[in-house]
């Protein structure tokens, strides 16, 4: 059979065949090999040959030997064959990272996913300890639990951070399991491990963000009650400056008081916008007288080498909001700008212009790939130099207002425009700069269904630009009050106040108004003076938040004895009450405290049209 024909032999294996039997036939020795040969019936069949050539006598050669039928066998080894590089490749390429080491802790094998996490090559690896490997006292760790994996036979699964060629920290779940012949002896341990690390972080920021969310809230807390100190400070220095004279050094010493006084002030207010616990209250109100109270605030706290010019592009600005909040996006925005001049000469072009509805602005300000995302921060670079921040998405297609407050400092770097707006975040000194400013005034423009975009070119400055919705016309829009003279009253007044302080504060300011003034220190006691003299009462002004009583109840128990009598509702930032709960349930004014005596006298004047 094997010195025949072309067909009995499988096309590929012919030429490899003859060429053997040739050699075989030249060096005299034995040939040996497999290959496919066909059967009569044409079937394949594997076959095992060996065989030598023999010199008979009269000189002829022939082929003496064996030819074994290995079909069966070759099947079963290239089942073998294939269910190894099956599972090679599962376990080079699975997810997790898998080392196997011997009982004495030598790597004996690693896959490619944990090669690569580790930035290590294999023959670096393979016959090393892990103590060996690791250059930090992980390795130590590892080998003691793989002990105890050898010891005990028992899988083992662990938390462990390691660090990487590149010193890279990757914290991953370790799984750790005996490697076991047939007969349970245990000869080394597989390690399967899970990459956490990315999980791992998430988790801190969530962790980090709820600790900011308490922080918040307390800081609110006591932003709140300072809130209330702050303006029975103020309300009391305000009478000495009134009574001292102009040029003495103590009138000096008390505008200096009230001048902290006012920056305090302004600090407790973005606490309690960043915590959310400042006023909430929304009105139909021009924004341009506001823009321009803020900007003559600022004009008198920066230095005289920043100049402000403003250019306004339009004679009204209806906003539905907070015009208070919205000043304080103002002089936030100022402030970081002078700052941005560090000290040198600088100009801030602040403007309020109307945006059409179409304009691509607002387009760039709507469409977001992530959908309505009011969170969203996105850097992109600007042509052909800068770079542009858009934050916050404008919800409809309507008209809106733009502020902008830009100036010629320093601009920002792309590494502080990717984070300004977080909390905290701050490129300034201690004591300088909280990092509050821009994350308030994120806030107050999402709180206002606004958006901001930030344009901003190294050296050449920083310009922030505010979108909000413009009021519709139906918005009545109030004025703000005019604040001339002081005003003058007489009559019997009651004020109802369980924080000593402060009532005192009001009751001397009003008497130094022309008022004769009785003092309450909760609702019940202010009840009981009011029935001694119940006819003769010209007004009431009364806390919300006290024991005993509510304010609310008590102007209620007022106003049933003298339904005529005007009063007037303070309450705290931290209430819920709003003004139109406040004036549907009987008051006649309401005020957010702190408020001056002053403001509390033109308001009764008012109410009683003296
Ligand atoms: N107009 C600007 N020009 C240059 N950098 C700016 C400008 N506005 C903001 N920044 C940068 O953004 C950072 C964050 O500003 P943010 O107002 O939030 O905090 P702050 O000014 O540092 O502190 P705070 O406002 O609480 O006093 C600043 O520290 C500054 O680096
Ligand atoms: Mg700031």
């Amino acid at each position: 059979m094997a010195q025949g024909g072309r067909e009995l032999y499988h096309p590929e294996d012919y030429e490899r065949l003859r060429q053997g039997y040739r050699d075989s036939r030249l060096s005299g020795k034995p040939y040996e090999g497999t290959h496919r040969a066909r059967t009569k019936s044409g079937e394949i069949r594997w076959v095992y040959e060996s065989h030598r050539a023999v010199e008979r006598t009269d000189n002829s050669v022939i082929m003496e030997g064996v030819l074994i039928d290995i079909t069966a066998q070759r099947v079963v080894e290239d089942a073998v064959r294939e269910s190894e590089a099956r599972f090679r490749s599962l376990f080079e390429n699975a997810p997790a990272g898998i080392i196997i080491k011997d009982r004495e802790g030598r790597v004996t094998a690693a896959n490619d996913t944990f090669l690569n996490w580790m930035d290590w090559d294999r023959d670096e690896v393979v016959g090393k300890t892990v103590r060996d490997l690791l250059k930090d006292n992980s390795g130590s760790v590892v080998e003691e639990e793989d002990r105890e994996v050898l010891e005990t036979g028992k899988t083992k699964v662990r938390e462990l951070t390691f660090p990487s060629a590149s010193g890279r920290l990757i914290t991953t779940t370790n799984m750790r399991a005996p490697m076991l012949t047939p007969e349970g002896d245990v000869t080394g341990v597989c390690s399967f491990l899970i990459d956490i690390t990315e999980s791992k972080a998430l988790e801190a920021q969530l962790q980090q963000a709820q600790k900011m969310e308490a922080v918040g809230r307390l800081a609110g807390g006591i932003a709140h009650d300072f809130n209330n100190l702050l303006g029975a400070m103020m309300g009391f220095n305000a009478f000495l400056m009134q009574d001292l004279d102009q040029k003495s050094p103590q009138h000096n010493y008390a505008s200096r008081i009230d001048q902290a006084g006012r920056r305090a002030k302004q600090l407790v207010a973005q606490i309690l916008t960043f915590s959310r616990m400042g006023p909430t209250e929304r009105k139909g109100f021009d924004l341009v007288p506001v823009v321009d109270e803020a900007l003559n605030l600022l004009r008198g706290s920066l230095p005289a080498s920043t100049q402000i010019i403003t250019e306004y592009g339009v004679d009204r600005a209806p906003i539905v909001g907070n015009s208070g909040q919205l000043s304080q996006v103002l002089m936030n925005l100022g402030v970081n700008a002078n700052d941005a001049f560090d000290g040198g000469d600088g100009q801030i072009t602040v403007s309020i212009d109307r945006v059409h509805g179409s304009d691509p602005v607002l387009d760039a300000l709507r469409s977001t790939s992530s959908n309505l995302q009011k969170e969203r921060v996105e850097v992109t670079e600007m042509v052909p130099r800068g770079l542009q921040l858009l934050s916050g998405t404008l919800a409809d297609g309507s008209d809106c207002l733009r502020i902008s407050v830009a100036d010629n400092g320093s601009g920002i770097a792309p590494d502080v425009l990717a984070s300004m707006f977080d909390p905290f975040f701050t490129t300034k000194e201690m004591r300088k700069g909280t990092g509050l400013g821009l994350s308030v005034v994120r806030t107050i423009v999402s709180s206002h269904e606004g958006a901001m975009r930030v344009t901003t070119a190294a050296g050449e400055g920083t310009t922030f630009e505010v979108y909000l919705p413009l009021a519709g016309r139906s918005v009545e829009l109030r004025r703000s009050d005019d604040v001339s003279a002081m005003p003058k009253g007489h009559g019997l007044v009651l004020v109802i106040d369980d924080e000593n302080d402060v009532a005192d504060m009001l009751s001397i300011g009003l008497e130094r108004l022309g008022y004769e003034v009785a003092v309450g220190r909760d609702g019940k006691e202010g009840l009981e003076i009011f029935r001694e003299a119940e006819d003769d009462w010209r007004g009431a002004i009364v806390d919300q938040v006290m024991p005993e009583a509510r304010g609310i109840d008590v102007i209620g128990e007022i106003k049933k004895q003298r339904p005529d009598m005007p009063c007037i509702l303070c309450t705290g930032y931290s209430d819920t009450l709003t003004e139109q709960k406040a004036l549907d349930s009987g008051a006649d004014a309401f005020f957010l405290k702190p408020v001056t005596a002053e403001t509390l006298g033109r308001k009764l004047g008012d109410l009683l049209s003296d």
